[in-house]
C-alpha cells in the first residue's frame, strides 16, 4: 500500500483597519484563494485596548507599542485561519515585508505593497511561526479542530 501524505498547516491572517478601510477585504480573499489556502474560519473584530495589547505583548518593551496598539484599535479587523501545506510562510511571502514602504519597492506584487502604508499600517498580519499560529488561531477562535493529514490512497 502505497500513501502519499500531504501534511498540512495553518496560519492566522488579519486584515487590519486600513485594510477595511480601504475595502481590500474581498480583494485580499480572493488572493487567498487562487493561491490555493483553505479558509477554515473567519469573523471580523473589534479589538479593545486590552485584547490589542494581548496579542502584541512579545513587543510591550517596544518604543513603538502604544502607537500600535492605538491604530489596531481604531477599527474592525478580519480574521482568517488558513490551512494548506507550510501555510505560515506561504503566507508571510504573499504579504510581503513588514515595511510597507519597503514592500512597495523590493516586492511590488506583494499584498502589502497593494495596501499597506508603512511600518506601522502595513495591511495585513501573519503568524511568524507554527508556534505563534497555534496562540493566535486561539486567541481569536478557541480550541478548533486540528488539520488533519491527508492520505490518498494510490
Ligand atoms: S521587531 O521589533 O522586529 O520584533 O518587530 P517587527 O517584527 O518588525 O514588527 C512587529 C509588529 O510591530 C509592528 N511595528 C510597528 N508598529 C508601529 N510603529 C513601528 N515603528 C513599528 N515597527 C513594527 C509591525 O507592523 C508588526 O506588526 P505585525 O502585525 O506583526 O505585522
Amino acid at each position: 500500500q502505497i500513501c502519499d501524505a500531504t501534511e498540512r498547516e495553518r496560519t492566522l491572517a488579519m486584515i487590519k483597519p486600513d485594510g477595511l478601510l480601504g475595502n481590500y477585504t474581498d480583494k485580499i480573499k480572493t488572493i487567498i484563494l487562487e493561491s490555493g489556502f483553505g479558509i477554515i474560519k473567519e469573523r471580523m473584530v473589534q479589538l479593545d485596548d486590552e485584547k490589542a495589547a494581548l496579542f502584541y505583548a512579545e513587543h510591550s518593551g517596544k518604543s513603538f507599542f502604544q502607537s500600535l496598539v492605538k491604530y489596531m484599535t481604531s477599527g474592525p479587523v478580519y480574521v482568517m485561519v488558513l490551512e494548506k501545506p507550510d501555510a505560515v510562510s506561504r503566507w508571510r511571502a504573499l504579504i510581503g515585508p513588514t515595511d510597507a514602504r519597503k514592500a512597495k519597492v523590493s516586492h511590488p506584487s506583494s499584498i502589502r505593497a497593494m495596501c499597506g502604508s508603512d511600518l506601522e499600517r502595513n495591511c495585513v498580519h501573519g503568524s511568524d511561526s507554527p508556534q505563534s499560529a497555534a496562540r493566535e488561531i486561539s486567541f481569536f477562535f478557541g480550541d478548533i479542530s486540528p488539520a488533519v493529514t491527508k492520505h490518498d490512497e494510490l
